[in-house]
């Protein structure tokens, strides 16, 4: 009942909420959503498991290796309405949000051939448009072409303290000293990485969230899909 479906690319610093509005938004359009953090981390699991990362070194050859063995797929969940990603035909989407593999994630993401696999996934994906994908090269590499990009900050003395919440709610033990370094240094592999590094597409839409709660951010850019479906 659209008029036209477009492709929303939310892209930013981790633990901005991204996900949290782009799932909001994907459910009011009645759109895909796709979490393509949760692919790399799938792909970060994976190294961990069959041992390519272990006590702190890192088979990186190992892994480029066995690439093909790896399938990350997404799965609707009848509960929650939103898809969960899987590892090799394994609901995976508790265990790649653990500390450990956020730890981790960063140097999988930097590896050329694993991104090349990752995109290709998230072009097929989009190929029908009406999507919201959230990620870091979504506006500037996977879709460049998208008619809404947006770009999500906040402090990350902010992101950390959300990050902590949630980790603890969750009964993981961690300090929020320990989120903080996480996030700090994920923001410095993100943004300085060699293949498609975090960084603002000209004409996505700066939104720093600092001081804006998820409902204000939702209707802005609930708005400004509107705008773009309908052709104001
Ligand atoms: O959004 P997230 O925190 O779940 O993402 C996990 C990591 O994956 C993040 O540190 C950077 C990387 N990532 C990426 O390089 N490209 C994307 N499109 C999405 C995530």
């Amino acid at each position: 009942n659209h008029l036209k479906k477009i492709t929303i690319a939310i892209d930013g610093f981790s633990s901005t909420g991204k996900s949290t509005v782009a799932k909001m938004l994907a459910k009011e359009l009645e759109y895909v959503y796709v979490d393509t953090g949760a692919m790399y981390r799938a792909v970060t699991l994976y190294a961990m498991r069959k041992l390519f990362i272990k006590d702190g070194h890192f088979d990186k050859e190992g892994l480029i290796r066995h690439l093909f063995m790896v399938s990350v797929k997404f799965q609707m969940n009848a509960e929650t309405g939103i898809a969960d990603v899987y590892l090799n035909g394994e609901n995976v989407e508790r265990e790649i949000r653990t500390l450990e593999v956020s730890n981790f994630v960063s140097q999988i993401a930097a590896i050329p051939e694993v991104r090349k696999l990752m995109v290709q996934k998230q072009h097929e994906m989009g190929k029908e448009k009406g999507i919201v994908m959230d990620g870091r090269d979504i506006g500037t590499v996977v879709f460049p072409d998208a008619e809404l990009k947006v770009f999500m900050t906040a402090s990350a003395d902010e992101r950390a303290r959300r990050r902590y919440e949630e980790l603890k709610a969750k009964g993981d033990e961690v300090s929020y000293e320990a989120v903080l370094e996480n996030v700090q240094k994920r923001d410095e592999l993100d943004t300085s990485r060699e293949d498609s590094p975090l960084v603002q597409a000209e004409d996505a839409i700066l939104l720093d969230n600092t001081h804006t709660n998820i409902e204000d951010q939702f209707h802005i850019l609930l708005q400004l899909a509107k705008d773009r479906i309908y052709g104001r």
